[in-house]
């Protein structure tokens, strides 16, 4: 089963074609970023209007590398939200017009369940890794959320812990920021923090109270704004590099540890995956794997590690929601029609 699926909720207009949940035929994406760099973050209005530009070339470029016509699209999936409504609202009036004219059933996805569905994905002429196993641990890490979640079968979410501020992609954009870095930050930390020393700055690592499963970024940030006030006009690359290299120390000991406090709070789990923009974080995935071979060894558990197999599944794009909602179309076909009446939302909530 072929799906066509459209993702618009912040900075990227983006469109795909997945079959049965798996296997990309197309993943189009449409980046704004040097838009944004401008302004060092994403107007909404200014995102909004490059959407309305881009959607149907994306859309065009989706079919003819997917190879198919709509005849083949069996469905139609989109980011309902969480996400930029102005941005939203250009993917579901699209998505709407597309499922009545051209009669499809039209599936909402939620965002943060697409990025979870992200690690599903494999490339058309890339390598078929076995179906995940339930139940699952996963660490959403994006831009706007942060959450610990476990997972025990297809759009079964339990939420274990979340970020109380800040958000991890969040934090990485603000420091970004603050270190003169442009946007997105995440990408330009992660490059700079390989020339930098990691053990120069002494940043704080919240862990909040014990066996607390949130999150907090804001003292962190706090941190390397207040020790860059005392060198500005002075600071130079390699403050640069060792505090980026720093902050991203902090930041990942944090995110690695909590998500091990978890595994061994649910015993039963038999995956940990990464997902969202910071899961393209080479180093959060090279301490994520450090820790679980040592968990796995001091307990003889077998617990395999997932991250999105290319990079372009990491940050925003449309193959994961058309992952996310077939899972969700096969388990109710009769649920999806022909559906003109989608409302973005700026919520969060699981529907
Ligand atoms: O999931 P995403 O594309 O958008 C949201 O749903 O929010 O995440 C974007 C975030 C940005 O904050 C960006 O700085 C971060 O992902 N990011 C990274 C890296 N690549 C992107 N953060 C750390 N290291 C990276 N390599
Ligand atoms: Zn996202």
């Amino acid at each position: 089963m072929k799906i066509l699926s459209i993702e618009s909720s912040c900075d990227e207009t983006a469109a795909a074609i997945v079959e049965d949940g798996r296997k990309v035929l197309a993943n189009i994406i449409a980046s704004q970023i040097d838009l944004h760099a401008k302004t060092g973050g994403v107007v909404p209005e200014v995102a909004a209007r490059e959407h309305v530009l881009k959607m149907i070339p994306v859309l065009e470029e989706c079919l003819e590398k997917g190879g198919c016509d709509w005849d083949d699209i069996e469905a139609l999936a989109i980011t309902r939200g969480p996400g930029l409504i102005s941005s939203l609202i250009i993917g579901t009036e699209t998505a709407s017009v597309i499922s009545y004219v051209k009669n499809k059933p039209l599936i909402p996805v939620q965002h943060i369940v697409g990025h979870i569905y992200s690690n599903w994905l494999y490339e058309e002429n890339g390598e078929e890794k076995s179906e995940p196993e339930f139940p699952i641990l996963i660490l959403t890490v994006s831009g706007g959320h942060n959450e610990l979640i476990l997972m025990t079968d297809h759009h079964k979410f339990k939420i274990l812990g979340e970020t109380l501020d800040d958000a991890a992609g969040e934090a990485f954009d603000k420091v970004a920021r603050i270190l003169g870095l442009g946007y997105p930050g995440g990408p330009a930390i992660s490059k700079l923090a390989l020339n930098g020393d990691a053990m120069k700055f002494k940043l704080p690592q919240a862990f909040l109270e014990k066996g607390s499963l949130n999150f907090s970024f804001s003292g962190l940030k706090t941190s390397v704004l207040n020790a860059t006030k005392k060198v500005v006009g002075t600071m130079d690359e390699k403050y640069k590099a060792d505090m980026a290299a720093s902050f991203q120390e902090a930041v990942v000991q944090v995110l690695s540890e909590k998500l091990i406090m978890a595994a061994e709070k649910f015993p039963k789990i038999k995956e940990i995956h990464l997902a969202g923009g910071v899961s393209a974080n080479k180093r959060l995935r090279e301490m994520i794997q450090q820790k679980l071979n040592i968990f796995n060894q001091r307990f003889d558990r077998k617990i395999i590690f997932r991250h999105p197999q290319s990079f372009n599944y990491c940050t925003d794009n449309a193959a994961m929601i058309a992952a996310a909602g077939y899972y969700l179309y096969e388990a109710n076909p009769k649920k999806f029609k022909k559906k003109t009446n989608i409302v973005p939302t700026t919520s969060f909530e699981i529907w």
